[in-house]
């Protein structure tokens, strides 16, 4: 800037000394600052022309203002090209991160349209990128569940497939929110063929193994009953006779248990479904677990009985009787237990709540494992096989429910099937019937 203040007044002084000395004519003054504009004009225009030719800037740079801006822009330039730079190698880094990955990754844009892909998801969905993009997933997959899984975005449950391209194989899909444009969606598939054949593998053998069971029992089981009741048998075997039959009952309920389990796993999920009445279903086994508990409990009913629930009858029962028989079975007498059977902004809920002894949190995780007790003492003597939550949570499933569990050590548990409200169903009104 002093550079330029100097400039301008040593030619300014530099006019003024000629016209006053006589050496020029007066007109001639306002001229003199000329040569000064045109230095001006001359870098504006050649700046002008560098940039838009997107020409780097290099020294030497003019002295005086124009230099500054040389150099300024020359420094912003270069700190551009390092972003630049930056960014080239973080995009490279990460297609190299997004090519190593084994599981297909698919970007769809907020219309399902393929916006990117990488190479693993060509051999597990038969998306070849760039070639698919821009083309519908549902429509190079043909999956009927597709496209409703992808639209309501169901983040924490897969959608298992095998796709048309390789029917051998088993892909399951998960799908991810991304982007900043709502409905952006990011689709995860993994290859599970192995683990689908071993989880097959692993549910014939305990379907046929505990079919093959079933028979030799029932045979042991009739003998025993016969043998125990028979005038002839000493009395000194009457009892081992009577513990004999209470563990081959305990072994028939075991493969029952096993058995329903694995129907549940194997049946589609278009077992006979429809609208259950669950006020209805709820009162036997209210009854019978009033019988279990022989008094020692109080059971408290708050349940709507205009709710009706979408599903299947046999399993439901089978879930419903199972929490209301827990809370009767894994608590103290005297434990107040609550059923609750009610509409909710979250969908329709089943709970079953008890102020029983509670159950400490790292068992919580476990529970619904097969053949998990918190107590395996206890539950045993309580007639338990510890396959009842199994159960629960594989009819929940098929009912795509989940099951909550809530429980405080010495304050109690609660137990919670959340169904989704499009299963639930409101009872319309009965007509009126005019009386003759
Ligand atoms: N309301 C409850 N209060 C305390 N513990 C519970 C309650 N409900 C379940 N449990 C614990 O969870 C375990 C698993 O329950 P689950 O219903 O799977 O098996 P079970 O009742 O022992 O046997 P089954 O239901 O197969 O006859 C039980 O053994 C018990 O320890
Ligand atoms: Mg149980």
């Amino acid at each position: 800037m002093r550079f330029e203040l100097a400039a301008l007044a040593i030619t300014l002084a530099l006019g003024a000394a000629l016209v006053l000395f006589g050496m020029a004519p007066a007109w001639v003054w306002p001229l003199v600052p000329l040569p000064y504009l045109m230095r001006h004009l001359y870098h504006l225009v050649r700046l002008t022309h560098l940039i838009r030719r997107r020409q780097r800037l290099s020294p030497p740079f003019p002295r005086g203002l124009w230099g500054e801006v040389y150099g300024s822009l020359a420094r912003y330039q270069q700190r551009g090209r390092k972003g630049r730079k930056r960014q080239v190698r973080f995009t490279r880094r990460f297609r190299q991160a997004a090519d190593a990955v084994p599981d297909g990754l698919v970007i769809l844009d907020k219309l399902q349209r393929i916006e990117w892909a990488n190479p693993a998801a060509a051999p597990l969905l038969d998306v070849h990128w760039p070639r698919d993009e821009g083309r519908r997933l549902s429509e190079l997959l043909a999956q009927p569940d597709l496209t409703p899984f992808i639209e309501v975005g169901e983040y924490l449950r897969p959608l298992e497939i095998t796709p048309e391209h390789n029917r051998a194989l088993m892909v399951s899909l998960r799908i991810a929110p991304f982007g900043e444009h709502k409905g952006e969606r990011l689709v995860v598939a993994r290859d599970i063929t192995k683990l689908y054949h071993l989880n097959m593998i692993r549910r014939d053998f305990v379907a046929n193994a505990s079919h093959e069971l079933r028979t030799p029992l029932t045979v042991i089981a009739g003998f025993l009953e016969n043998l125990a009741d028979a005038p002839a048998t000493p009395v000194n075997h009457r009892r081992p006779l009577t513990l004999m039959q209470h563990q081959a009952k305990r072994m028939r309920s075991i493969i029952d248990d096993l058995l329903t389990l694995s129907r549940l796993e194997m049946d589609g999920q278009d077992t006979a479904q429809g609208p259950v009445d669950v006020a209805a279903e709820l009162e036997p086994i209210v009854h019978e677990a009033l019988a279990l508990s022989d008094g020692r409990h109080r059971i408290e009913c708050s349940v709507d009985p205009e709710l009706l629930l979408i599903g299947n009858q046999v399993e439901l029962r089978s879930a419903f009787s199972n929490l209301i028989y827990n809370a009767v079975r894994h608590t103290a007498p005297g434990t107040r237990i609550c059923v609750r059977w009610a509409l909710d902004a979250d969908g329709a809920l089943f709970s079953v709540a008890d102020d029983g002894e509670g159950i400490a949190p790292e068992h919580l995780p476990r529970l619904t494992e097969r053949f998990y007790r918190v107590d395996q003492g206890r539950s045993r003597a309580a007639g338990g096989t510890g396959l009842g939550l199994a159960i629960v949570k594989h009819v929940l499933n098929r009912h795509e429910a989940n099951l909550l569990i809530a429980s405080t050590l010495g304050k109690g548990s609660r137990f919670t099937c959340q169904f989704p409200p499009g299963r639930a169903l409101v009872r319309p009104p009965q007509p009126l019937i005019a009386a003759a």
